[in-house]
């Protein structure tokens, strides 16, 4: 098998991981034999705790001696919560090193490879850089910008509306897309939405995908003075769900009512109109990333900042119509089509009988 095709595969085991690892990136590792075997595999699960490489090497045991550790992400050459993996690799017999790329993290990138080079390591980096820095672009952000990675979902019509003007909202979107966006969910830990959309819908907001998580989605919503209904279902369920309120001048006693029913009130100083305000709340609490699915308002105020590290709209085959129906994207939007938010490596998807694209900043 070629380099490329292990890499491959050392990425498709970090993917095990999703929903599983935050705070900590994904990471898979396969271990090839002298004789071109593979001997180990592994992911790493945060709360499991050993590390994709240790895991790897253990399946491989004495055939790792002399072999090519491919592994998904750079191996770390510090005293964390496990001893560093690249003494391992080094201990084990292993005489070549194929990674992707390095650890974003700047107190660490560069010493694994450097590390592994002094005992003698062959390493080879960059092969499917794209791939892996893509699989873990939360993880990236998170340490290059000391903020959540954004990614903003919504969903609406092929006139971009994203309610009638009733504001009746279920269903614009086939069962295929919602369970699309139930998967996004899942990749996520926070879910982020303003005020107006919990007095409109009523939602729930909560992954029912069912797939294991290491920690339960936390649910944001924005509401500077607290106007939400204690009664909402969102405050009903706040003890099996975690719930964060992000508000500015909140009633005392409304605040501790949230509380005593279980969700959490942050009290930020430049308020939730503030969307750098409120991620470096999240960023404090160890966030890595957030979904945000709406409204327009609060859709709006993050692409105006400039905010939003990844997009998907889901486009429903109808037209709704109506000058007062909600759109997808509010804010203050721009002046001129020169200066439209542009966005690349555009995907386009059918999902039942909508599309999905999505697509990055450009
Ligand atoms: N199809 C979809 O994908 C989708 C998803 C969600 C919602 N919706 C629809 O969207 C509609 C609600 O949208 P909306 O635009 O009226 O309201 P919204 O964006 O849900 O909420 C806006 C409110 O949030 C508060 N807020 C706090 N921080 C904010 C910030 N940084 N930016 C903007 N607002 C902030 C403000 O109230 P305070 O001043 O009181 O804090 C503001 O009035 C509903 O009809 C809902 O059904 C559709």
């Amino acid at each position: 098998m070629t380099d490329e095709a292990l890499t491959s595969r050392a990425l498709e085991l970090a993917a095990e991981g999703i929903g599983r690892v935050s705070p900590s990136p994904l990471v898979g590792c396969v271990i090839v034999s002298a004789d071109g075997e593979i001997v180990g595999e592994g992911s790493y699960i945060f709360s499991e705790v050993t590390h994709a490489e240790i895991a790897a090497l253990k399946q491989a045991g004495e055939r790792a001696r002399g072999g090519t550790a491919y592994v998904s992400l750079e191996p770390h050459a510090h005293h964390g919560r496990t001893p560093p993996c690249t003494e391992a690799l080094v201990n084990a017999g292993i005489r070549r090193v194929v990674c992707p790329i390095e650890d974003p993290n700047p107190l660490v990138s560069g010493k694994g490879f450097e590390e592994l080079r002094v005992a003698g390591v062959e390493v080879v980096t960059g092969i499917l850089r794209g791939a892996a820095e893509k699989q873990n672009e939360k993880f990236i952000c998170w340490h290059r910008n000391k903020r959540p990675f954004v990614h903003l979902k919504t969903a609406m019509s092929l006139d971009g509306k994203t309610a009638t003007v009733s504001g009746d909202s279920k269903w614009i979107t086939s069962v295929e897309a919602r369970a699309e966006g139930q998967r996004l969910r899942y990749e996520y830990d926070a879910i982020l939405v303003g005020a107006q959309t919990i007095a409109a819908d009523d939602p729930s907001l909560t992954d029912r995908t069912g797939g294991p998580r290491d920690r339960g989605l936390l649910r944001v919503v924005l509401d500077s003075g607290l106007r939400t209904s204690g009664e909402s279902v969102i405050v009903a369920t706040a003890e099996d769900h975690p719930t964060l309120f992000i508000a500015q001048d909140p009633d005392p006693a409304k605040a501790e009512e949230f509380r005593s029913k279980g969700a959490e009130v942050a009290v930020v100083e430049s308020g939730p109109r503030n969307p750098r305000a409120v991620l470096g709340e999240l960023y404090r609490r160890r966030i890595t990333s957030v979904l945000v699915e709406g409204g327009a308002s609060v859709a709006g105020s993050f692409v105006d900042s400039g905010l939003v590290d990844k997009f998907t709209f889901f486009i429903a085959p109808v037209v709704i119509g109506g000058n007062d129906a909600p759109i997808a994207v509010g804010g203050d939007g721009v002046e001129r089509v020169a200066d439209v938010f542009r966005l690349k490596d555009i995907t386009v998807e059918h999902v039942g009988p909508d599309l999905m694209i999505t697509g990055y900043p450009a």
